[in-house]
């Protein structure tokens, strides 16, 4: 550790990167400190000017009046990144995702975007002290890289690295900004942890803040994802054995979490966790394993990704089966294009790929979604159906014949009733909770019979779903005739 010099009273703030990470951190903390001035700065000019308008580029709940609360008065977005250098702090959050080119492609994160903010941050800043702090989810040792950079020019600024992984969750993330588990920090420099403790600790309990080294700080982020993803997978794993056997996934996750070793959460079994963190996060650790020659670790992990594309595989193979062994033709209505509830992000949703499983069986697909654009979802499924999911859309043919079957074969709703309508089976695929709410008898009445109703979330009323004479698959649930299976 270095020894500290006289600590820093941080009164300005900057983050580079105004995503679904950085947006709502920086909000939360322009509406925590309002004698620091908070700089979000994007290159993207099109969405600071979402940010600087009513209607914000990303949908998170309470984000919005803590943004209006605070914006022009001590939060600013700009594409002005003058307004970056003068900060005392300087948040990176700008995006990883896996890469899809090269040397560890579809393993790896591509820190091409860190590297770049590095590199601009070395030729702007050439004196002063300043903090630079990694919020991105990185492979373990980015920071020596990022210092590495910022340490190679002519510049004569003094650069401190600290690591302060992200670990909101999308569609809470005001609550776990204002209340978080703990608040982790890792670096080398006292001053550095100081001055950013010295921030959090405006209203998380000093208790709540941890600082450890660097690698510790950065490893700890993967494997907090690696966890979280690994409950999901077990419970989807579980799912399958339940439908078989008839035990009831949600009866034994119940059970199972009640044991306070194991704890109740994570614990529901779906159509397959999406997000842009945990299958990136699990890609990035069994990267390194594999790096360091490590390969059983490597698989141990790599099991958790398996299962996953397996429960998405194993939905999209019962509805078809359900369906007669044929979904060709037939209208099939997808509830939820988001990856969770309370978000408009679809980032590795599990829907994209089980549209894209029926689209290939040339299933008439509708969508509703309360938040997801049709751009959103068009982009995607024309992404994974050629091959680019997460990589270059720009090199996609409009009339390419995975692009001619989502322009022909996909509607877009924007009522939820239009869309069941005539439909032969609904699919849940996001616990939205307005989905609970319809009106199921007039969704039967207007369907197609059977009519078949697929829960991937296991979110409705079974008994009464039935009773109203839907077919019902839920999700580690017995049929009602298990031969059939
Ligand atoms: C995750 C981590 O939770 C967060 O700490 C980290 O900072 C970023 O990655 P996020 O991706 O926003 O957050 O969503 P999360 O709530 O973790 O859900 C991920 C996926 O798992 C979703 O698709 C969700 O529907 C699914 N899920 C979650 C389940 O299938 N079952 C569960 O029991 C919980
Ligand atoms: P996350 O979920 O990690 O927040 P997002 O993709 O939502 O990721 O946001 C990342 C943001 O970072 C995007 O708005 C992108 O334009 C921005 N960005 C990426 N690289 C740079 C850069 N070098 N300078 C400024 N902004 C950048």
């Amino acid at each position: 550790m270095q020894t500290s010099s006289t600590p820093l009273i941080v009164s300005k703030i900057a983050c580079i990167g105004a995503g679904y990470v950085g947006g709502p951190t920086m909000t939360v903390i322009a509406n925590k400190c309002h004698d620091i001035q908070v700089v979000i700065y994007d290159m993207n000019q099109h969405r600071i000017d979402e940010w600087n308008s009513d209607h914000l580029p990303i949908y998170e709940p309470g984000l919005e009046e803590l943004v209006f609360e605070r914006r022009g008065k001590n939060l600013h977005f700009t594409t002005d990144y003058a307004q970056v250098v003068d900060a005392d702090i300087i948040f990176l959050s700008v995006n990883t995702p896996t890469k899809y080119y090269g040397v560890g492609k579809g393993r790896a994160a591509d820190l091409k975007y860190i590297e770049s903010c590095a590199r601009q941050l070395r030729d702007t800043i050439k004196s002063g002290r300043k903090i630079i702090v990694e919020k991105s989810t990185v492979p373990i040792r980015t920071s020596i890289a990022v210092k590495r950079i910022l340490e190679s020019g002519d510049s004569q600024a003094q650069f401190d690295i600290l690591s302060n992984p992200e670990f909101l969750a999308e569609g809470t993330a005001i609550s776990d900004l204002n209340a978080p588990d703990r608040v982790l920090i890792g670096g080398e420099s006292d001053y550095a942890i100081q001055a950013l403790s010295s921030v959090y600790a405006r209203w998380v309990p000093k208790e709540n803040i941890i600082t450890t080294n660097l690698w510790s700080s950065e490893l700890s982020k993967l494997v907090a994802n690696c966890m979280l993803a690994q409950r999901i997978s077990s419970m989807n794993a579980i799912s399958a054995l339940c439908e078989k056997t008839g035990a009831d996934v949600q009866q034994v996750s119940y059970a199972v979490g009640k044991d306070t070793r194991i704890g109740a959460k994570f614990l529901q079994a779906s159509v397959g966790f999406g997000g842009s963190c945990f299958q990136k996060d699990i890609l990035n650790l069994v990267y390194l394993a594999e790096h360091y020659n490590l390969p059983e670790v490597a698989k141990y992990f790599y099991g958790i990704i398996e299962i996953n594309d397996y429960q998405r595989d194993r939905f999209a193979k019962k509805v078809i089966h359900k369906l007669f062994n044929t979904v060709s033709n037939k209208k099939i209505c997808i509830l939820g294009f988001a990856f969770k509830k309370n978000t408009s992000d679809t980032r590795e949703s599990s829907t994209i790929y089980i549209c894209k499983s029926l689209l290939e069986e040339r299933a008439q697909i509708c969508i509703y979604d309360p938040k997801v654009t049709e751009n959103q979802m068009r982009y995607d499924l024309k992404s994974l159906m050629n091959d680019s999911y997460g990589g270059d859309f720009s090199a996609i043919s409009e009339t390419s014949p995975e692009s001619e079957l989502v322009s022909k074969n996909v509607k877009v709703f924007s009522d939820p009733y239009e869309a069941m309508a005539d439909a032969h089976a609904i699919l849940v695929l996001t616990e939205w909770d307005e989905f609970k709410t319809y009106d199921y008898q007039r969704v039967f009445d207007s369907m197609k019979k059977p009519a078949n109703l697929f829960d991937g979330r296991n979110i409705l009323d079974r008994e009464q779903l039935e009773q109203i004479g839907f077919e019902v698959y839920q999700i580690g649930k017995q049929e009602k005739n298990l031969a059939d299976w």
